[in-house]
């Protein structure tokens, strides 16, 4: 794992949006792994641009979604189908049929999620996954307890997330209580992965989830076993780390990381 301090939450967004940018030039036929949430915006709304204004192609790109709430349907506004295709998918040149996200209102909610896990095979696995993290430590909608490796299922939602996001709901009591997840095993398998964190809220889970014993009470924290994770923070989401020093020179001086210095 490498964490990345960047000096704004905009530059922390700015440097996902330029890795996200790279795979895609690099690898045309990326799969591309999804989160939704506020910390994405910013990513997003760079991609887009990035799109417009430089070419940056989609059109082969296949995208697998986190999550989704179970019972919403992607005409629902507060479903993350909708939230994908407003902050995303109608602003670049990705061909909706190839973007997927979990079906939070199919009839057999075990199927669907065996389902998704089959399509994510079936297009090669998922190169570069994009994660945030709940203050729960979860990422996905993988709540404490989650087995470290457990597959896409349906996963009761924890009052702390409940909290978190019922906010974004007209009457908050109309979030549901549970979500369709890809699992913390579903996630591992991604060949890279890029956990993004900003703002002081999220400082004592990021310490947690970075430098804290690995534990299915925090699932975050599974990503230290990952070959190719990268934790891009802010600087309020790092005050609470203990070896920024060596995380800002590492990013200075290795050499994979030198074309994002400017
Ligand atoms: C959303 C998701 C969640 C969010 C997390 C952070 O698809 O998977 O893990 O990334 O809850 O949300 P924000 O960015 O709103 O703080």
């Amino acid at each position: 794992m490498e964490v990345i301090i960047q000096p704004t939450k905009e530059a922390a967004a700015n440097l996902v949006a330029r890795i996200i940018s790279k795979e895609v030039r690099a690898n045309p036929n990326a799969v591309l792994g999804l989160a939704t949430g506020r910390t994405m915006e910013a990513v997003y709304d760079l991609v887009a641009a990035m799109h417009k204004q430089e070419g940056l192609d989609f059109s082969l790109c296949k995208t697998f979604n986190l999550d989704e709430y179970v019972g919403l349907p992607g005409t629902d506004p507060h479903s993350y189908r909708y939230y994908m295709n407003e902050h995303l998918f109608q602003k670049v040149n990705v061909d909706v049929r190839n973007t997927y996200l979990p079906d939070g209102t199919a009839p057999d909610l075990d199927a669907e999620c065996q389902r998704y896990e089959d399509n994510i095979k079936r297009f090669g696995g998922i190169d570069l996954q994009l994660l945030g993290i709940g203050r729960s430590g979860h990422i996905g909608f993988n709540e404490p307890l989650s087995a470290l490796l457990s597959r896409t299922r349906v996963k009761p939602l924890t009052p702390t997330t409940i909290e978190q996001n019922q906010g974004l709901f007209d009457k908050p009591e109309k979030m549901p209580r549970r979500a369709i997840t890809m699992g913390v095993g579903t996630i591992l398998d991604a060949r890279r992965c890029i956990l993004l964190a900003t703002g002081a809220e999220k400082a004592e889970i990021i310490a947690k989830a970075v430098e804290g014993p690995v534990t299915s009470m925090i699932s975050a924290t599974a990503l230290q076993l990952h070959r190719r994770c990268t934790v891009v923070v802010d600087e309020s989401a790092a005050t609470k780390l203990q070896g920024c020093d060596y995380y800002r020179w590492v990013f200075q001086n290795e050499p994979e990381w030198q074309e994002f210095l400017s």
